[in-house]
């Protein structure tokens, strides 16, 4: 698989932050993943139209039953690379994989301002899901993990050959 190199270390206690919180948020992914996505919207309302499923439906925001299932993954993925990164130190996702999901994002108009709104809804919903647990330690073991499968994202969105 294609290698992104971490520039610091991840260390056992941020990976440890990472999984504690997902372990007690995965009982709600859906619902999470559902407020994630409303925040992002709310914050940034133009961003519906990135989604194909999302502009073509007379369903209500929160009932469209495509919309769960993106905002999951990206909880998902987050919480995976923060174990790959604490693992080698790198994120590590198929070649074909990573292609396609640039190649993807690419197609669809997401630009980097979405992926900052993303982080910062990604952040809050987390902080609001398990305020017990919140910590600016996981603020920023979830952000480094979030901000290094982003940049192996990006860069992998160019035009198609
Ligand atoms: C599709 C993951 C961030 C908008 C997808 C897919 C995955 C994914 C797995 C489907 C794969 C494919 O069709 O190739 C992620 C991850 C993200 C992220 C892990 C963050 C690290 C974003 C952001 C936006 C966005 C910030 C825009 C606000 C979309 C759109 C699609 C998509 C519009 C296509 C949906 C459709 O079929 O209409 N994403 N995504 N994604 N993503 Fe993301």
């Amino acid at each position: 698989g294609r290698v992104i190199r971490m520039e610091a270390n991840f260390t056992e206690e941020q990976e440890a932050l990472v999984t504690k919180s997902w372990n007690v948020m995965k009982k709600n992914a859906g619902e999470l993943g559902l407020k994630l996505f409303l925040r992002i919207f709310e914050i940034a309302p133009s961003a519906q139209n990135l989604f194909s499923f999302l502009k073509d439906s007379d369903v209500p925001l929160d009932q469209n039953p495509k919309l769960k299932p993106h905002a999951v993954t990206v909880f998902v993925m987050v919480c995976e690379s923060a174990v790959q990164l604490r693992k080698s130190g790198k994120i590590t996702i198929k070649d074909s994989k990573l292609e396609d999901l640039g190649a993807t994002h690419f197609k669809y108009g997401v630009v980097d301002e979405h992926f900052e709104v993303t982080k910062y809804a990604l952040l809050e919903t987390i902080k609001e899901a398990v305020p017990e647990m919140w910590s600016p330690e996981m603020k920023s073991a979830w952000s480094v993990a979030y901000d290094q499968l982003k940049t192996a994202i990006k860069a992998e969105m160019n035009p198609p050959a």
